[in-house]
């Protein structure tokens, strides 16, 4: 019997980062499946299409550099829900640039604070919602970068590095509570703060993807929807590269 590669309608899942570029996508997808979602970000989304918003029972200012308010954010945002199957933690500072003999200790702590400790203070709120469950699921977003290093984004690299050995870790510690853990990472994809960069920066980038051009929102929500999905029940500890093949070695022994 073939599994449905989406998830069930009607699981119950948080999105932190939900008004990012990627976040949007993320919602989109998900509220398609059918799925009930709670949103948070340090914003609400006010021009979700009718169709999501029909999807969304609740959205929440959070800061995630605030870990000691994690708690009861994640607590109203599972209330809402009734519950929770999963959380997607999307949320991430994604342009602190500073070479790393420069990197100011504030700038690498906050980096730090966001992307991992806060990551952390979610999931471990959401554990008794998510083992009650009995078919918890959790997606971390991490990025490619975590692997390849980015010149540059020194904390943002490390933050995301650490988000491997933390869903690994999780992985184990709570398979026996039926809840699978696994990483996205993204490549370079066309959101809103990619878009945004130069075009310079942009060429030199798509140079360096086999596949020669950036991916899409899409291709990340997409491959998080099955991950939550009932045939992506026997994966957990994984890591997923959604990024075009980019960090692939791509010098040849061979000529032509
Ligand atoms: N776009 C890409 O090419 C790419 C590549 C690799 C990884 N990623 C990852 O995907 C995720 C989304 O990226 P994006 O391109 O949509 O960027 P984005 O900046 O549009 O989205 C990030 C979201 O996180 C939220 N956020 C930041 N600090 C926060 C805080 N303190 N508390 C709560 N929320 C906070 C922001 O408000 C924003 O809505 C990030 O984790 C990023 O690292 C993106």
């Amino acid at each position: 019997m073939a599994l449905p590669t989406t998830p069930s309608p009607g699981s119950r899942v948080i999105v932190t980062g939900a008004a990012g570029g990627m976040g949007r996508a993320i919602t989109a997808h998900l509220a398609e499946a059918g799925c009930r979602l709670a949103l948070c970000d340090l914003v609400t989304v006010d021009d979700l299409a009718p169709s999501v918003a029909a999807q969304v029972i609740h959205q929440a200012r959070l800061d995630l550099a605030d870990t000691a308010a994690v708690a009861d954010g994640v607590g109203a945002l599972v209330e809402s829900l009734g519950g929770c199957d999963a959380v997607v933690g999307n949320a991430g500072v994604v342009d602190t640039l500073h070479r790393a003999e420069r990197f100011p200790l504030d700038a690498w702590e906050r980096d730090l604070t966001v992307n991992l400790t806060g990551q952390f203070a979610v999931v471990q709120a959401a554990f008794p919602a998510l083992a009650n469950s009995g078919n918890g699921r959790v997606v971390l977003v991490s990025s490619t970068a975590a692997e390849t290093g980015l010149p540059g984004q020194a904390a943002y690299t490390a933050s995301k590095a650490g988000l491997v050995g933390f869903a690994r870790t999780l992985a184990v510690e709570w398979a026996s509570h039926g809840i699978r853990c696994n990483v996205v990472m993204p490549g370079m994809i066309d959101t809103p703060k990619v878009q945004a960069l130069t075009a310079d920066v942009r060429a030199r980038m798509a140079e360096a993807i086999p596949l020669g051009e950036f991916g899409l929102p899409g291709h990340v929500a997409g491959t998080i929807a099955y991950l939550l999905s009932p045939a992506a029940a026997y994966l957990t500890g994984t890591t997923v590269r959604v990024d075009g093949g980019w960090g692939l070695n791509n010098r040849s022994l061979a000529r032509g």
